[in-house]
């Protein structure tokens, strides 16, 4: 893989900004993988103002999300499709109809989860995908354990990643405890792979991510079988490395 270090996380997201917009340039017709959480923020806002400037559109892409928590509705604030909205659908002039985050209200998940990886095929498969990783080495929401080769299916969360999204919940009680999750095989049939990670405690992961062996115990060491994949991390991620 190609490991980019900068210095702050403001670095990590204008180095990533420049990739997304460079790929969307080159190709209007883009489809992108998207990730929520804190570590796409920054470079969502810096896609947001330098669209708005003009410099490109999105008038002419399509979408797709990681992952949902099951049983939120799309307007609960804590729901990754309002997440989306919020830091970039809304503030951009894609086409609603072109987004997609799986729907964690849906009435029946293995017939929902088999129709978005048809989507995607559909669409031409994911160009360009970005992701964050978790403290336990999980990409989307596959925690360690999930297969190399596993599909868009539902998923239940760990207690550490329960207890690690429980910051943006009321209580943990109200952190939903399963999830819709693209797989580790759907996310590595995207062409190119961005990861970003900041802060101290992301260090261990990235380590184990890009110098430890590839094993399901860390997911997103899966990625290192992956042709075209940047790390891009800022110097408190990147400290695990030698
Ligand atoms: C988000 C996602 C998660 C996060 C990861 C890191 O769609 O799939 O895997 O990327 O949990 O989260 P943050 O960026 O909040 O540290």
């Amino acid at each position: 893989p190609k490991i980019v270090t900068v210095k702050t996380a403001a670095d990590v997201a204008e180095y990533t900004a420049d990739v997304f917009a460079a790929a969307i340039k080159s190709n209007p017709k883009i489809v992108l993988g998207l990730a929520t959480g804190s570590s796409p923020i920054g470079c969502y806002q810096r896609l947001v103002e330098r669209s708005r400037g003009g410099e490109f559109s999105f008038a002419q892409a399509t979408s797709f999300n990681l992952d949902e928590y099951i049983g939120l509705d799309a307007d609960h604030p804590q729901s990754f499709r309002h997440f989306m909205q919020s830091q970039l659908f809304d503030l951009i002039d894609i086409r609603p109809s072109n987004t997609f985050v799986p729907d964690g209200k849906c009435p029946d998940v293995a017939k929902h989860v088999a129709n978005y990886e048809l989507k995607i095929t559909e669409a031409g498969g994911i160009e360009i995908q970005l992701l964050g990783i978790g403290t336990n080495g999980h990409i989307a929401f596959n925690e360690p354990g999930s297969a190399a080769d596993s599909r868009t299916r539902e998923v239940s969360l760990t207690r550490q990643t329960i207890e690690s999204n429980s910051r943006f919940f009321p209580s943990i009680a109200d952190v939903p405890t399963t999830a819709i999750t693209m797989g580790i095989g759907t996310i590595l049939e995207a062409k190119q792979i961005v990861l970003i990670a900041t802060g101290a405690g992301k260090a261990k992961a990235v380590a184990e991510a890009i110098e430890g062996p590839m094993t399901i115990d860390c997911p997103a060491s899966l990625l290192q079988s992956h042709p075209n994949v940047i790390f891009v991390v800022d110097q408190a991620a990147g400290s695990g490395l030698t």
